[in-house]
């Protein structure tokens, strides 16, 4: 392959045609599919006469082409690796072309792929041009009529996008329908699905009265696993009409369940697919965190038929556009129907874990990048997740009012177009009467702005000084950094009362909780009248995607725990407060010194496990110890073991000391009445599996006995699966092997099942967690062509950090054989496995070396663009 070129958002124009309407046939066969292509194109408006029409078109044989009806002889088109070009076309005109494909041989998964028997697509970012020659930019926007040919026995349902207008009988044992999709869309939302499908059907009347049929589309045996979908969309399709006025706008509305798929699902007009771990759930086989993430997932591929689809992307480094504004909306919608504030501390431990490690590396980019050389690399935490804390800060900064009339504007102005971020900030700033000029840089500059605070109480003066100072690191390309606009909502916690004091800041009455807006290098707030002084709570409710620094001792940290207004703040003093006495822990075990438990923190959890609480959710968080991860994340320099050691010792501990206290909280939230993946019982479960994590690791009898019998039991998979990982996790593998083995053979014949065996095993910090890798790789429900199965035991396995970072290197040399193999297979999900290697700057000398190895190694072979990407970035 030749060395892949980069794309500048500079060198942006509008396409020189566009098609106003498209006609596909689809003549269905595995190793030789007939695509059909009839596109109604007009020279674009704003450029010249005469100018090439340049299709898109990869892998794909060309049978016939035809101009207005009449045959292009060969030296009038040309044909290229990436496409088509024609010479001399007129201003309007339609273009037929024909080409063969190989659905069976596409393991990519990107354009028209088999799975299992069945057909299915996927077109988002750049898919569509595996499937016919066209404009593939998200800018051209046509309506679409599909047809759709296919063997009837073995291929009965036949679906497209849109409403479907004719069937019939054709020859030979074949049958077609043809779709019409009436709303203009780009490329990147058609979809197909063929196959012998069943279906769930229920129905939804819109706030207008129309009468929308809702179809889930499934494998036979997965019949009975798609009732929280449907009723999550449902509850979907109402919140966003009494939250943001939209509604649906097809009479049809249908989800497809996929066994094999690289995302978790994706949006095409009228007809969404999905990975089939992102849709079906049944209380013997998913978690409550799967229960939760298949609503989440429901509800955000259904947002985008207004933020995605009625509203497009003008080009793809726009992407955060739909995908930012989506996130936040589908993570306020799971706030409303769940707990608001565990949802809040779930997603910012995951961010402050995971997007902040991706702006700290090699591959940091900003939300809107300004290049690339291959798209399907930018569906990252970046482009999504910060992108929504952009959306939220905006909501917070304008207000829910005015951000909602922003919202109507920019949907009623821009329906049916293709936009930018400028359009949709435009909006704001319009509605609000807002200055966001300088709000605008969070999409352009890269890296975690980190915020150094103090602050100063005078008795005599009754004053509080507080100093904010921000800085930004240099990411990759961007060396110097300006300063952003970052609102910091905050509190002053008086010491004597426990409560938020009154704010006056210049002489302004702010109320007890308000945001102050830091917009210069260095700003300083002087609090005035202060009768006490306060302990600051500051960035409540992650009011922003940075890093705050504020020199708290350890008795401000549980003073904050005690008594914070702010549910976040009070959880995240507990982490702030865990992590101080893990550092001393770290320190101590590096230096080969006596680990003493410090017993703030014990102190600080028995008040949590003795005081009555009615947000057990929120508690089941504020007992949960800040991950090896997030750990990792604040030292200079990795040191895995210390960390695992540290915070195993930090659990014993508490294990220890609280002993009878976590068993009575265990006792008080066993439950055995029906499984429903509801707030009240989710919050139940999670403390009580919380305790059990507890008792376990210090695997006394009783600990045992309680993971055991849970196991046994059966209740519903949360239980089980804890308990199983727990068993597994433990130091006994007369513990481990027989739950894996009973575990193993009751779910042999589901497949979402079993990616949870394997990541459990997987992740086991023991020792053979790389032997068990390699045995698994064999095993016969594992496949390197199933981005679960790779997820499951390639990617969870990259996570388990004793393990994977193990001094031998076996690790890394592993991860590098398979995203060698998948180079090939499916270049997407090998550039995505390779992240773990491109941290390699934050450990020890000794493990840098052996990364950069095997990232060497990995560069010597003929490279997918994906892959060659992000290796070069990762060895810059
Ligand atoms: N737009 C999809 C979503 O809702 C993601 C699709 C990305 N697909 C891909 N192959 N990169 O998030
Ligand atoms: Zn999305």
């Amino acid at each position: 392959m030749s060395k892949p070129q980069a794309i500048h958002l500079s060198d942006y124009r509008p396409p020189a045609y566009r098609v106003t309407h498209t006609e596909l046939t689809f003549e269905l066969d595995p190793s030789a599919t007939r695509v059909k292509a009839r596109l109604h194109l007009e020279r674009h408006p704003e450029r010249e006469a005469g100018e090439a029409l340049e299709l898109d078109g990869e892998q794909l044989t060309l049978k016939s082409i035809a101009i207005d009806g009449q045959a292009l002889g060969e030296d009038e088109y040309r044909l290229t690796e990436q496409g088509l070009r024609i010479e001399n076309v007129p201003a309007s005109f339609s273009l037929d072309t024909e080409v063969e494909i190989s659905p069976e041989e596409n393991t990519a998964l990107e354009g028209l792929y088999r799975s299992g028997g069945m057909f299915c697509t996927q077109c988002e970012a750049e898919g569509f041009r595996r499937i016919t020659f066209y404009p593939d930019r998200p800018d051209v926007m046509a309506t679409f009529s599909t047809t759709v040919v296919g063997d009837a026995a073995s291929l009965p349902v036949l679906l497209s996008n849109g409403n479907p207008v004719e069937r019939g009988e054709l020859p030979n044992g074949r049958h077609f329908v043809t779709w019409e999709d009436p709303h203009p869309k780009p490329c990147y939302l058609f979809a197909l699905v063929a196959g012998d499908l069943k279906q769930v059907e229920d129905r939804f009347t819109t706030m207008s009265g129309r009468d929308v049929t809702l179809q889930i589309w499934v494998e036979k045996e997965n019949l009975g696993k798609t009732d929280h979908a449907m009723a999550s969309l449902k509850r979907a399709m109402r919140w966003d009409e009494e939250t943001y006025g939209r509604e649906y706008d097809l009479d049809l509305f249908m989800i497809v369940a996929v066994n094999d798929f690289n995302m978790g699902a994706m949006e095409n007009k009228g007809l969404n697919i999905f990975n089939s771990a992102a849709v079906l759930t049944h209380p013997d086989t998913a978690t409550d965190a799967a229960f939760q993430r298949v609503e989440g997932i429901v509800a955000h591929e259904y947002f985008h038929n207004w933020s995605g689809n009625r509203v497009t992307c003008r080009d793809w480094f726009q992407l955060s556009l739909k995908e930012g504004f989506t996130v936040f909306r589908d993570q306020s919608f799971s706030a409303d129907v769940n707990s608001a504030p565990v949802k809040r501390i779930e997603d910012v431990s995951f961010f402050r874990t995971a997007q902040f490690a991706e702006d700290a590396g090699p591959t940091a980019h900003p939300v809107r990048p300004d290049h690339y050389i291959e798209i399907g690399n930018f569906y990252t935490l970046t482009i999504y997740e910060k992108g929504a804390e952009i959306v939220r800060m905006l909501r917070n900064l304008v207000g829910w009012e005015a951000f909602r009339r922003g919202s109507d504007l920019y949907f009623s102005r821009f329906d049916g177009q293709a936009v930018t971020i400028e359009d949709f900030v435009a909006c704001m700033a319009e509605a609000s009467g807002q200055d966001l000029d300088q709000f605008m840089l969070w999409y352009s500059q890269a890296g975690t702005p980190e915020i150094d605070a103090h602050g100063e109480y005078d008795y005599a003066r009754a004053e509080y000084r507080l100093i904010l100072r921000q800085r930004t690191p240099a990411t990759p390309g961007q060396p110097d950094k300006q300063a952003l606009h970052i609102p910091v909502r905050l509190g002053l916690v008086g010491t004597k009362s426990g409560r938020d004091l009154a704010l006056t800041l210049d002489g302004e009455s702010l109320g007890r909780d308000a945001v102050i807006h830091l917009r210069e290098e260095e700003q300083e707030f002087v609090f005035t009248d202060l009768a006490e002084a306060p302990v600051p709570s500051l960035a409540r409710g992650f009011s922003a995607p940075v890093k705050l620094n504020f020199p708290y001792s350890r008795e401000d940290l549980a003073f904050l725990l005690a008594n914070d207004s702010d549910g976040f703040n009070r959880w995240d003093a507990g982490q702030r407060l865990a992590l101080l006495a893990l550092d001393d822990l770290i320190a101590a075990h590096r230096n080969g010194v006596e680990k003493v438990m410090d017993n703030r923190v014990v102190d600080a959890f028995r008040t949590l496990l003795t005081s009555d609480t009615d947000d057990k959710a929120v508690l089941a968080e504020m007992l949960t110890l800040p991950s090896e991860a997030y750990i990792a994340e604040q030292q200079p320099l990795v040191d895995v073991d210390a960390i695992h050691a540290a915070r195993q010792f930090v659990k014993q501990s508490l294990a220890r000391s609280l002993r009878d206290e976590f068993l009575a909280v265990y006792q008080a939230n066993r439950d055995d009445s029906p499984y429903a993946p509801e707030p009240d019982q989710i919050a139940a479960r999670s403390l009580k599996n919380v305790a059990l994590s507890y008792l376990m690791s210090i695997e006394d009898e009783e600990g045992v006995a309680l993971a055991q019998r849970q196991f046994e039991a059966e209740h519903n998979m949360t239980d089980v699966r804890h308990a199983l990982t727990l068993l597994t996790h433990s130091s006994r593998d007369d513990l481990a092997d027989p739950a894996l083995k009973a575990f193993g053979q009751k779910w042999a014949h589901d497949p979402l099942v079993m990616d949870q065996w394997f990541s459990i095993q997987v992740s086991r910090p023991q020792e053979d967690a790389l032997e068990r890798v390699k045995f698994l790789m064999d095993h016969p429900a594992f496949s390197l062509t199933n981005p679960n199965k790779v997820r499951a035991l390639i990617g969870a396995f990259a996570q388990n950090r004793v393990n994977f970072h193990r001094l031998d290197g076996e690790g890394y040399k592993l991860l590098a054989d398979v995203v060698i193999k998948l180079n090939r297979l499916n270049p997407e999900i090998a550039a995505r496995l390779i992240t773990p290697l491109t941290r390699w700057a934050r450990y020890d000398e000794t493990r840098q070396e052996l990364m950069k190895a095997e990232l060497e190694r990995i560069r010597a072979e003929d490279l997918s663009p994906n892959v060659y990407e992000v290796v070069e970035k990762a060895l810059a």
